[in-house]
């Protein structure tokens, strides 16, 4: 048996799922998918075992392509990987058909009632399978290095749209369901099987590109997200032609735990990103860059995140450059450069060092647990430094060869450093790639962004700033990080007073505000954290949130109680990541 991820009971040395056929009744009475997943190898099976990926799937039957039923066997279910379904294949089986039923928590899964919606009349349901969840809605070979096609046709109430991250076949309507049909031709990692169902309108953005939502939040979107071509444009710039044909975009209900899943064809975002300001477009540079790194190369498993994220990191700071110039670059690079010091200080100080690798070890360990920044701004920074040393120019053609050489295909740290030293020799060495890679924390002598309007910020220092102040939420946001810790309570009021970080509709500036509020026990804000607590899921503001509350004594009581009135509208992922968080002791100050 040879492993190939840590994440996976898939197998090296058993058949290749190449494709799925996938058809499934949604029901939302009882929060299942009544499904059946044909899945079809290779080649010709030879006798012998196949090991799939699945959690908290109930087996109903199982047959080949000849119609005979295939013997298996389903292990009890372990915490993290899910429980190994392991099929009998018989000599020259090219296909299986597994029937089931999905769990009504099924951890990829969130179902959510009519009140949890926009619209407030439909229920809604989405899917989000990063890191190691697809295996709750299909038994399958869980892990990027096995990659697939898919067609599936979703069977929902009639007066509900569903859409896959997938190409558009057809909708057929009968009596009070609808079929949806589904294709995606290019073969994608299983994290990035996608689908969601619910009320939904879409509006045109460019020639490749709409943007879905609720019908009460679409116009809004199509706004906030108006400046898709010339993004898409840069990525295609920078990293050559787009290989998914369209770039569409899905506003997702605020309990969405993440800012944006680049579910290919299809980006699933957080409704926070309607600024009403189109400063959150990052996040949809962000995805749009995974189009190539991530989906069309991809990490091997999640100990080599980095390689998605980093890259990705890299290249949502290029695409600004390009988009919004080179000031607001610089300010994105400063404002990730606090977060990751900030990161890597608290693991440092709690023992977990090994996370501020690049390259980690997590046999044993959930990715959920260990999601941080790390893999996304020390990656940045590395492939930052080798940018530095080499030339835009020279990184900018290795950087296409990279996406090239390993398109469609799977990458490890190993591979990606075997093959930056053919094209670039001695750049490892004089990089001092060793300490990025496998060293603790950011090596000395890290690139720091400058611009003129980053100088301008730096030197506003922590005095109240005159209330002309003219400000755009990015450079607000990174003032606001940059605030000592305590502030007096005095010094709070004066700033809650003069400008409108409580009630801004950018989450950015807010949370970077309450988070120095409570810190500072400005008590003030209590109710407006509450109400984030309560109305919005994305961990990046939860995790914050919670964790400011519980660093007082005075609060943290309230952190458990709030979680306890909220935990039932949060994301199962949301709800897992918090728990834990909530559970361990307050760490000191
Ligand atoms: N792929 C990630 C989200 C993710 C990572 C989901 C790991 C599950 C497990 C996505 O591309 C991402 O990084 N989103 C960021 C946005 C950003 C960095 C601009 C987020 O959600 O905040
Ligand atoms: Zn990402």
């Amino acid at each position: 048996m040879a492993r190939l991820d840590p994440h996976s009971y898939a197998d090296d040395t058993q058949p290749k799922v190449v494709s799925l056929d996938w058809e499934a009744r949604v029901d939302f009475p009882s929060r299942t998918l009544e499904a059946a997943a044909t899945l079809t190898l290779a080649a010709a099976a030879k006798v012998g075992p196949l090991d799939l990926d699945s959690r908290g799937l109930e087996i109903t039957s199982i047959s080949d392509d000849r119609g005979d039923a295939v013997p298996f066997t389903l292990a009890a279910s372990e915490p993290i990987l899910g429980a190994r379904l392991s099929l009998s294949l018989g000599e020259g089986v090219r296909s299986v058909t597994i029937r089931y039923r999905t769990a009504p928590d099924a951890s990829a899964l969130q179902w959510l009632e009519p009140a949890q919606t926009a619209g407030g009349v439909q229920p809604y349901l989405f899917s989000q399978c990063q890191a190691i969840h697809a295996r709750s809605v299909v038994p399958l070979q869980d892990t990027p290095s096995r990659r697939i096609t898919y067609n599936a046709a979703l069977t929902v109430p009639a007066a509900l749209r569903a859409l896959m991250a997938a190409g558009f076949v057809a909708r057929e309507v009968s009596g009070d369901v609808a079929v949806e049909r589904w294709s995606m031709p290019q073969p994608l990692a299983p994290y990035l099987f996608a689908f969601a169902v619910g009320d939904l309108a879409s509006r045109e953005l460019g020639t490749r590109s709409r943007v879905w939502a609720e019908p009460s939040v679409v116009d809004g979107a199509a706004w906030e997200f108006a400046e898709m071509d010339s993004m898409l444009a840069a990525g295609e710039a920078l990293f050559g032609p787009y290989a998914w044909e369209r770039f569409d975009i899905l506003v997702m209900p605020p309990s969405f735990p993440f800012g944006g899943m680049e579910n290919p064809r299809l980006t699933f975002v957080t409704p926070t990103l309607l600024a009403k300001d189109r400063s959150q477009v990052r996040v949809i540079a962000h995805e749009l860059a995974h189009a190539w790194t991530g989906n069309l190369v991809t990490n091997a498993n999640a100990e080599h995140f980095w390689l998605n994220e980093g890259w990705t990191r890299y290249a949502e700071i290029r695409i600004t450059e390009m988009v919004e110039g080179p000031d607001v670059a610089a300010l994105l690079a400063a404002i990730c450069r606090r977060n990751l010091d900030e990161t890597v200080e608290r693991f440092l100080r709690e023992g977990h060092g090994g996370l501020t690798r690049l390259r980690t070890h997590l046999t044993g360990i959930d990715p959920d647990e260990v999601f941080s920044v790390v893999p996304y701004d020390k990656g940045e920074l590395f492939l930052r430094t080798i940018e530095l040393e080499v030339g835009r120019q020279r990184f900018d053609a290795f950087a296409k060869r990279y996406l090239d050489t390993f398109r469609f295909g799977a990458v490890t740290t190993e591979a990606f450093l075997a093959f930056t030293e053919g094209e670039l020799p001695g750049v490892l060495a004089r990089v001092g790639a060793p300490r990025w890679v496998d060293g603790e924390g950011v090596p000395e002598g890290a690139p720091v962004a400058r611009s003129a309007r980053l100088d301008a910020v730096e030197q506003m220092g922590d005095a109240l700033p005159p209330a002309d102040t003219d400000l755009s939420s990015t450079e607000w946001n990174l003032w606001l990080e940059r605030l000592p810790r305590p502030i007096s309570r005095e010094f709070c009021s004066a700033l809650d007073q003069r400008f409108p970080f409580t009630a801004t509709g950018n989450m950015e500036v807010k949370v970077a505000w309450l988070r120095v509020a409570l810190a500072s026990g400005y008590d003030a804000v209590l109710p407006e954290v509450e109400r984030v607590l309560t109305t919005v899921g994305r961990m990046k503001y939860l995790v914050p949130l919670y964790t400011g509350l519980l660093e007082r004594t005075e609060t943290a009581e309230l952190a458990r109680s709030i979680f306890a009135r909220a935990a039932a509208g949060y994301h199962p992922i949301a709800c897992a990541v918090l728990k834990a968080r909530l559970a361990k002791p307050p760490p000191p100050r």
